[in-house]
């Protein structure tokens, strides 16, 4: 067996109730699970069979190509390998189902596959928060910019987390170099990705669709993670020259508000359950995501944007980000009783 002990422990002694048969709970003095945690997992699934106009109602169709690209790099990896995280997370929640006798139930078989592809998931939540802030705080200019910024942080947001390298463990996942690499990887497949669209786009339209903001989504791209990255503090902010600020901000939020999304929220706390020392504390998560949104600001060069939640900082500069940001925490203390 490749899990813990003590979870192989914890899983046999599942007893499952509810008449949905979503409600588990596990002995007291470990956790309960929510009928929220079962829906939000079942909601990856969800996401990734979405397509790019559903999720963003009116947005251009090259960015829907884009968006296809995209999701098949994410599925089939490149040159045969797969790439990206949680490549063990389906087989490891195999492993926990078969081992826990009370989960017979068509719908919970069905869970390794919601754990398949979780950047796809995570992409298609983001690109859908960063659709919804954009529309409200990309409008303030005439209308052929604003046109021309939400190209720049759709293509870009589409394309982030395309590329992950391969990675063992967390720890690779978190270190320094993934997080550059992941960056670098995805924009050479922006580039890639976007002189094909524009090869077919030219011959209908007469120009290409994506060449006016190639600089500006490298740029984007190559930079998004950055406040994640863990190195000197005073290069941890963006370093916007040749895009504003704004645009930044919004790709970022949109990133970000993953956390705290249904889906988002629930495979964080999935994930914790395959750790060595397993746990599953729904407002000890809550309050750690929190924070991570607090501390983040710290790592700006310009504070005075910030928004405050709780008396401190948080990442949160645009105002529709932070009424999504607030609003997704109130929704994940109703869903788990906090
Ligand atoms: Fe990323
Ligand atoms: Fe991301």
């Amino acid at each position: 067996m490749n899990y813990p002990q003590q979870l192989t422990d914890m899983i046999e002694q599942y007893e499952r109730i509810g008449s949905e048969g979503r409600h588990l709970t596990l002995p007291k003095k470990f956790i309960v699970t929510h009928p929220a945690f079962f829906r939000g997992i079942h909601k990856l699934r969800g996401l990734k069979q979405k397509k790019l106009a559903e999720l963003c109602p009116g947005i251009d169709e090259p960015l829907c190509e884009l968006y296809e690209y995209m999701r098949s790099r994410i599925v089939h990896g490149k040159d045969g390998e797969q790439t990206g995280r949680d490549r063990n997370l389906p087989g490891s929640i195999e492993q926990i189902l078969n081992n826990s006798p009370d989960i017979t139930n068509l719908e919970l078989l069905q869970i390794p596959e919601c754990f398949e592809n979780t950047d796809l998931a995570h992409t298609a939540a983001s690109v859908k928060y960063a659709w919804e802030i954009g529309q409200k705080e990309l409008s303030r200019e005439k209308k052929h910019i604003n046109e021309h910024r939400q190209k720049m942080l759709m293509a870009a947001i589409i394309v982030h987390d395309c590329a992950y390298p391969k990675t063992e463990n967390f720890k690779d996942f978190t270190s320094a170099e993934t997080r550059v690499k992941h960056m670098e990887n995805a924009v050479i497949e922006f580039k890639y990705f976007a002189k094909k669209i524009d090869e077919d786009y030219n011959k209908i339209h007469g120009k290409p669709y994506f060449r006016n903001v190639m600089d500006e989504v490298c740029h984007i791209v190559e930079q998004h993670d950055k406040p994640s990255v863990p190195t000197h503090e005073r290069f941890r902010d963006f370093f916007a020259m040749r895009v504003s600020s704004e645009i930044f901000w919004v790709h970022r939020e949109a990133d970000r508000l993953w956390m705290l999304d249904e889906a988002g929220f629930a495979l964080d706390l999935a994930r914790r359950l395959l750790e060595d020392n397993p746990w599953y504390n729904p407002e000890k998560y809550l309050n750690h995501v929190v924070k991570q949104h607090q501390k983040e600001s710290k790592v700006y060069i310009g504070r005075t944007s910030c928004r405050q939640f709780q008396g401190e900082n948080t990442l949160y500069r645009t105002d529709a980000g932070f009424e999504t940001f607030k609003r997704l925490v109130a929704e994940r203390k109703a869903d788990y009783c906090m």
